[in-house]
């Protein structure tokens, strides 16, 4: 019975029965703690835990299962697949044990003509929870089951969870006898691989916590109702009724057993028990691959992207070592695809996507398996020649690290070799490279690439530029890379958030681009690829162009959606308005320079160059500012040349040719022998240059030179706007203009003359305010020196004076008022609040009082300490300043206690 009709005996059996029919669910389903869907239940979670009511009492379907942890047993037992359908019927409360034994039983064995799989009831066999009685009871009721066939088993085998916390209960499992070939009797708990686990019921009742392994964890209580969960691998059951030995021998994986075998040295079942599970692997993960795939996984180095890299590689690495070298991928997924096809349409309908991710890692292991044999060989040789028997983890290490040779294949190859490999040792070295690599991930961001991880597609050789003649180029991409590794696959993964992160970086190689890489003080294009025929959803955008060892041509890009393969036919297109601007730049860049060299004369040597869209900057060697004129004259000249509308020429030529041509270079740059050459008008401006232009000098627009400047000796620079740039700068010099003249209430052209008589006035009007302030400050004086206090026979002027005076102010004025004491002693000591934060002050002291031993310099010193300030000068006048305003008057009655102690 073939394995489609085997499918849809189960639906409609329990369809008939009044079951929902309900489709597979993705392989893949939100759930952070599940890598992958293991069962058909996982999809009905929610129903089971009454977190959900379900729109049906019972349902059926046939789930896309996957399996891993028993990877290294497919294709040496006969029943491991890391892929199976699991049939299943579902009961959210309506029927429990009863139903679901009745149910299971009339399938298994009612006749093929009725509907049913034929199974002899004589060769069936069940388990059931050690305490569970009334199931025991069940099986003798409805199935006539003898006490012997009925086999009791502990919490390991009969009780059954998904692993994680979540809907769980005891189970019972039905097992099929295939008879003394297959090993010895005593039933299931003594031999699984003779009696061959078919079917598995659930009697879904309790929820379960946290646990450490299938026997141990919590049960919490029970579910709100009595569930059933079933689960019949489809793969099993048409091993049974297909009368072959093992699961890869049905009809759905024997074809890609047989396509392997057309191209192996050494066919299938030939008695080479390593070669036979070589091809069971092969069939196995092959179907898993692609259902992986077309569910949306590509291969990566974490997470479910491992688990497929994994499987993509131990199938490469099988058809390997049964002697098959070329390319196989694609004859799989074919293959695949025709046996699973009409039961998994998107098999079909996505195919060149799965094929084309599959055959993408096929091509990228490939590359690294060849470096990497022969690494490996030689370590082995080595270890064997100093007598060990134990790669060491370096070397297991260097195969990871550098050819992408994951552990189990290193082991697989030791193995075969008969080595054992430091697997401890790999692994210390493995965390402690996550630990750099984590150190890293800052700098890594502005870390120069590895260039060796270019270096077979720059040897491949250079990437045609079609820039020059088109906008728009068919290309295939040649190399993807994410951080510097290469990748087959690279995917839309959203945009960090602002502030987040950055993401990776994300480089693509093509055969050929009409995007500009950055050079000769060009910037890079930027522009756009999208995905063609199968890929056409995939769309990235290219932020930057950069150039490999000069050759090779990385687009940076950001990817926007889908996703690119290596091999993908691709679209390249630049960004038009971009691109115009970038050769108005660029053409811009010459007229200037040619315009700057009929101005000055041939010493002003090009010394750099930098454009943009819109945008010129230009460094040559000159001694000294232009002048103004000079500076009105190369932008006269060179906007002439745009009014000219020279045709612009571009050639390839001998250097020597272009050189007595009159061609100008830069100096100190390496030319090859042939040359481009750009010439505009004749001989206006003849340069090498290898940079996209107008065709037409008119094209460039107005040239409005920005200024002029010094970066570094002997080295000037000057800045333009062209094209749209230009008139907008035009534009805001204008709005700035008539903004001034509607201030000053004149008409534009007079805005310069009005405001040189504003000026005038201004200065003027500074020297009348600064005469006034000074006669301001006499009078102060003046009447300062009448309010003189005396204290103890002294004559004391000590004030806090108007804020914002400073040290100079106080001087001025301390002498004045002293003058005004008349002879007897007297002293002045003036301090304020100065700019910025400073407390200036000052002391004078007159003749008198410095005979009765007072000196300015003391008492400087006892304002200075209640401001925070320090002070000093002469006897008779010293100054200083603190920074403590709030000091001031506590300062001043200091000064007076100490004048009145003496
Ligand atoms: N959920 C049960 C199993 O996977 C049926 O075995």
């Amino acid at each position: 019975m073939q394995t489609h009709e085997i499918r849809k005996r189960f639906l409609d059996h329990f369809v008939t029965a009044g079951h929902t029919e309900v489709p597979s669910a993705s392989v893949i389903l939100d759930d952070p703690n599940l890598l992958f869907v293991n069962a058909g239940m996982v999809q009905f979670v929610p129903f089971f835990l009454g977190q959900r009511t379900p729109p049906y009492d019972t349902a059926t379907s046939v789930q896309k299962c996957i399996r891993t942890p028993d990877i290294d047993e497919v294709g040496i037992t006969t029943r491991h697949n890391t892929f199976f359908q699991m049939a299943g019927n579902f009961s959210f409360g309506a029927y429990f044990k009863r139903g679901a034994i009745e149910l299971a039983w009339s399938l298994l064995t009612n006749s093929v003509d009725d509907g049913g799989y034929g199974f002899d009831p004589e060769r069936l066999w069940a388990t059931v929870y050690y305490d569970d009685d009334e199931a025991e009871g069940l099986w003798q009721e409805i199935a006539g089951l003898p006490p012997e066939r009925i086999q009791r088993r502990g919490m390991a085998d009969n009780y059954w969870s998904m692993g994680i916390p979540g809907p769980c209960g005891p189970c019972s499992e039905i097992y099929y006898d295939r008879g003394p070939d297959y090993g010895i009797e005593g039933g299931p708990i003594a031999n699984e691989d003779r009696y061959i686990e078919i079917w598995n019921l659930v009697f879904m009742q309790n929820e379960r916590g946290e646990g450490t392994s299938k026997d141990d964890f919590e049960i919490l209580g029970p579910l709100p109702r009595k569930n059933i969960d079933t689960g019949m691998g489809i793969e099993r059951i048409a091993c049974l009724l297909q009368n072959v030995d093992n699961v890869y021998e049905i009809d759905l994986l024997r074809p890609v057993i047989d396509i392997v075998a057309a191209r192996a040295p050494r066919g299938y079942g030939q008695g080479n028990h390593a070669d036979d599970v070589r091809y069971r692997v092969i069939a196995d993960h092959s179907r898993t691959a692609a259902i992986i795939i077309g569910d949306g996984v590509t291969p990566g180095n974490e997470g479910r992207g491992y688990v497929l890299r994994r499987l993509l590689r131990r199938i490469i690495r099988a058809a390997k070592l049964l002697g098959v070298d070329d390319p196989i991928m694609a004859a799989l997924m074919a293959t695949v695809r025709d046996a699973m096809g009409p039961s998994y349409p998107e098999l079909v309908t996505d195919f060149d996507r799965i094929n084309r991710i599959a055959v993408a890692e096929e091509t990228a292991f490939n590359r690294t398996l060849d470096a990497g044999s022969k690494l490996f060989t030689d370590a082995a040789e080595a270890t064997r020649a100093a007598g060990k028997s134990v790669l060491t983890g370096s070397d297991a290490f260097a195969l990871h690290d550098t050819y992408g040779f994951p552990i189990d294949l290193t082991l697989e190859m030791a193995a075969e070799a008969g080595l054992a490999v430091d697997e401890l040792g790999f692994r210390e070295l493995m965390s402690e490279q996550r630990r750099r690599a984590k150190a890293d991930a800052a700098a890594r961001k502005h870390a120069h690439a590895d260039l060796s991880a270019y270096r077979e597609l720059v040897d491949a050789g250079p990437t045609e530029f079609t820039g020059f003649d088109e906008m728009t180029t068919q290309a295939r991409i040649l190399g993807i890379f994410v951080d510097g590794k290469r990748v087959p696959v690279v995917s839309h993964t959203g945009r960090p958030e602002p502030g987040e992160e950055s993401a990776s970086r994300v480089e693509i190689v093509l055969d050929r681009t009409p995007l500009y890489a950055e050079s000769g003080g060009q910037i890079a294009d930027v522009g756009t690829l999208t995905g063609t025929g199968a890929s056409s959803t995939a769309r990235a955008a290219v932020d930057d162009v950069q150039k490999i060892a000069k050759t090779l041509f990385v687009h940076r890009v950001t990817v926007e959606s889908g996703e690119f393969v290596e091999g993908d036919v691709i679209t390249a297109e630049v960004d038009h308005n971009w691109r115009r601007g970038a050769t108005q730049g660029h053409s811009g860049t010459h007229m200037v320079h040619a315009a700057l060299r009929q101005v000055l004369g041939p010493g002003a040597v090009q010394a750099g160059s930098l454009n943009r869209p819109g945008y010129l900057r230009f460094d040559f060697n000159w001694q000294g500012a232009l002048t103004e004129t000079q500076r009105a004259d190369i932008e006269q000249i060179a906007n002439e040349a745009v009014q000219a509308d020279f045709e612009v020429n571009t050639f390839l030529t001998e250097l020597d040719q272009a050189k007595a041509m009159g061609a100008m270079a830069l100096f100190g740059e390496a030319y090859p022998d042939r040359v481009r050459v750009v010439e505009i008008g004749g001989p206006f401006s003849l340069e090498l240059c290898g940079g996209t232009h107008v065709r037409n000098s008119a094209q460039i627009g107005p040239v409005t030179l920005l200024g002029e400047s010094s970066v570094g000796s002997g080295v000037r620079r000057v800045e333009a706007y062209v094209g749209l740039e230009s008139f907008k700068h035009l534009a805001r010099e204008r709005a700035l203009m008539a903004g001034l003249a509607s201030s000053l209430k004149v008409p534009s052209e007079e805005v310069p003359g009005r405001v040189a008589t504003l000026v005038e006035k201004l200065k003027t009007a500074e020297k009348e305010l600064d005469k006034a302030r000074l006669a301001n400050a006499r009078a102060a004086a003046a009447n300062a020196a009448a309010g003189a206090e005396s204290v103890g026979g002294v004559a004391l002027v000590a004030q806090r004076m108007a804020a914002g005076m400073s040290a100079a102010d106080l001087r001025s004025l301390v002498g004045d008022i002293r003058g005004k004491l008349g002879d007897g002693p007297g002293v002045v000591a003036l301090i304020a609040e100065g700019e910025g934060g400073s407390v200036p002050f000052v002391v004078a002291v007159n003749q008198a009082a410095a005979a009765r031993g007072l000196s300015a310099n003391d008492l400087v010193r006892v304002l200075g300490a209640a401001v925070d300030g320090r002070g000093g000068g002469k006897p008779d006048l010293a100054q200083g300043s603190g920074r403590n305003a709030a000091g001031i008057d506590a300062g001043l009655a200091a000064l007076r206690a100490e004048i009145a102690r003496d």
